[in-house]
């Protein structure tokens, strides 16, 4: 198949919206990572976007609309705390799980009674959902088990020649992916962290819970809330281990290993200090926003200069902390010394 890639014109957007609703795949830009999008309702189209990606069929896919009012006929009710999330977060990084109507195919759902919802305030995003006329099913536009894709790059390297179209729509300002909760169970409960915090989320519900698989791998066997949170993630070829502790104990556990030739994922402020290592940073060291909307362009350049053991020191877990912390454990494949 040939994939084209094309800038956010007018004409691009309404040829997008055609390919759609005709049951084609979009990569589109969002403010989180790049989706790749087909017609939520539509099964066979669903289906293309596990082939593409090569995800598991268990794993259910986020369903995006471009306005509060395509909510309603998705879902069988909207309780009150979910239009106070909308209210405080949409348009924005924050996807809210509720039961599913019949409109929403098993297929879209993982299989599951519920369905996971988010209304991006990527402007792009927006105007492709709206071209389409249907609510569109997005996961992040990368192979399965890869870091998700922030900019048009990651994308035509994982999914060239696999998908219709690519909408470049520049670097993706959050970088990573939405926050993700529940109000499908008795407590809302946050089963990803990401650029909606859990303190922001605790100032709107009072109270809410964090699934234990936001911290830890979760024993093969056991069931989880998110199907998404039990595979592999974020991983690049690199073996990557995590240091707990001081700074000076994470520059001596380098030292010892330097024979290695490890690459030293770390903080723009480091690079100085380990001018003897190959380097690749990922943010200042006190933003954890900046330290967000870079980690997965650091993960994919570990490949790109071939690095085959890295060292990182593991992330604080407040704030936006959460979400690097999240992620960057999963790309560790949760090896913490
Ligand atoms: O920021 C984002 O959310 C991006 C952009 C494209 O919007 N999308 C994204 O989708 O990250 P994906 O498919 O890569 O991640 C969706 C996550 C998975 O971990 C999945 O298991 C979980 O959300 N999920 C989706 N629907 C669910 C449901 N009904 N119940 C539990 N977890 C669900
Ligand atoms: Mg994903």
């Amino acid at each position: 198949m040939n994939t084209t890639v094309t800038l956010p014109t007018d004409e691009a957007i309404e040829k997008a919206g055609r390919v759609l609703r005709n049951g084609g795949l979009v990569a589109i830009p969002t403010e989180t990572v790049y989706g790749l999008a087909a017609n939520a309702l539509d099964a066979d189209a669903v289906r293309s976007i596990y082939a593409a990606k090569g995800r598991p069929s268990d794993n259910p896919l986020i369903v995006h609309i471009s306005d509060f009012s395509q909510w309603e006929r998705l879902v069988l009710s909207i309780p009150d705390e979910a239009k106070a999330l909308a209210d405080a977060f949409w348009p924005g990084p924050l996807t809210v799980i509720l039961k599913k109507s019949d409109l929403i195919p098993s297929v879209t759902s993982g299989g599951l009674e519920t369905v996971a919802v988010r209304l991006p305030s990527n402007e792009i995003a927006r105007r492709v959902i709206d071209a389409a006329g249907v609510p569109l099913a997005a996961p992040s536009a990368n192979l399965s088990g890869k870091p998700s894709p922030t900019s048009s790059k990651h994308v035509i390297a994982d999914l060239d020649g696999r998908i219709d179209m690519i909408i470049d729509g520049g670097d993706c300002e959050v970088g990573v992916e939405s926050t993700v909760v529940t109000l499908a169970g008795e407590k809302p409960r946050v089963l990803r962290p990401g650029g909606v915090t859990a303190e922001q989320l605790i100032s709107v519900l009072g109270e809410i819970e964090i699934d234990d698989a936001v911290f830890h791998r979760i024993p093969d066997g056991e069931t989880v809330s998110s199907p998404g949170m039990k595979y592999k993630h974020y991983s690049p070829r690199a073996d990557i281990t995590l240091v707990e502790g001081s700074d000076e104990r994470f520059f001596d556990i380098l030292e010892k290993v330097k024979d290695e030739d490890p690459v030293v994922l770390c903080f723009d402020e480091d690079k100085e200090r380990l001018e003897a290592f190959r380097t690749v940073s990922f943010g200042s060291k006190n933003d954890y926003l900046n330290q967000a909307h870079n980690l997965f362009s650091a993960l994919r350049k570990l490949d790109e200069i071939g690095a085959e053991r890295a060292f990182a020191r593991l992330p604080k877990s407040d704030g936006v902390g959460l979400a690097v912390f999240n992620r960057l454990i999963r790309s560790a494949g949760f090896k913490v010394i």
